[in-house]
């Protein structure tokens, strides 16, 4: 087995007992813990059992491995491998009781920053929608026994295309304006609520594509990675791979289209980080 089937072998058993946990939770009743950088912006109890349970499974398969997740504090390790984690993504689903949540486990080499590193291997687990999207670097991207391929074709109706919104009101204006401009080249829009499922879907042809600035890592991390491995492409602002300033992903042709309007207006701040 190479390494990256090993990390997708673990990141699969780690995701299906996280994803476990986190219904569980779910179902016994949610209590928010604390806002982090805007009031909107909830952690809940479970999102950091789940994490700790992530981070404890990892530490003892792979001591020396790095860790970068959302609700804990970030590890370099020393094997040059980091796992970067979203514990429960979707969080504000998770707490009105939307099934539109997910594990999200990634694997990556090299420095523990997007624009660097390379992701090897990958799951994004949907426990309440009983899907486990996974990934391995040159082994295409699955649900379940099933091999996931992005839609190539551009449809004349116009793209499915889905986005978020960040967290900070102050945004909204912008992130608006920029879906205004984006809107004529869709046919429709969808606000799913969990960056990790939305890439997801965009690796399985349920969306068209994707985009939306203010990603951190690991809401990223392992869905770009099945968008490639699917066939598509991500891209950030121009020249550079998805970052917190944009992500955008689909079919080549369609992030080329997208990132024509997107960055259009950018001369002033319009595609800069919120
Ligand atoms: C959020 C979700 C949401 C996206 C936000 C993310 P969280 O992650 O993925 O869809 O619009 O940018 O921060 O807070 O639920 O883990």
């Amino acid at each position: 087995m190479s390494l990256q089937q090993e990390l997708g072998a673990l990141a699969v058993d780690i995701a299906h007992e996280a994803g476990a946990l986190a219904r569980r939770r779910r179902e016994e009743g949610v209590s928010i813990a604390a806002s982090k950088s805007a009031l909107a912006d909830i952690v809940t109890e479970a999102d950091r059992e789940v994490e700790n349970l992530i981070r404890e499974r990892i530490a003892a398969a792979r001591p020396g491995d790095g860790f970068l997740g959302e609700e804990s504090a970030a590890e370099r390790g020393t094997t040059g491998i980091t796992w970067v984690v979203d514990p429960i993504d979707g969080t504000v689903n998770y707490a009105y009781g939307i099934p539109s949540y997910a594990v999200s486990i990634a694997a990556v080499s090299g420095e523990p920053d997007p624009r660097e590193w390379q992701a090897l291997a990958g799951v994004i687990h949907a426990p309440a929608l009983g899907e486990l999207f996974h990934v391995v670097r040159g082994e295409g991207a699955w649900l379940g026994g099933q091999r996931l391929k992005v839609n190539a074709e551009v449809n004349p109706a116009g793209s499915l295309l889905a986005t978020g919104f960040g967290y900070d009101p102050a945004t909204h204006a912008a992130q608006l304006e920029m879906l205004g401009r984006v809107m004529p080249l869709a046919r429709d829009i969808r606000r799913i609520g969990a960056a990790s499922l939305d890439l997801a879907y965009v690796a399985a042809g349920r969306l068209d594509g994707y985009f939306e600035r203010g990603l951190h890592p690991w809401d990223h991390a392992a869905g770009v990675l099945l968008v490639e491995e699917a066939g598509g492409v991500a891209a950030g602002v121009p020249g550079s791979a998805p970052t917190r300033e944009m992500t955008i992903v689909g079919s080549a042709e369609l992030v080329a289209r997208l990132s024509a309007i997107v960055f259009a207006g950018a001369a002033g701040n319009k595609a800069t980080t919120p």
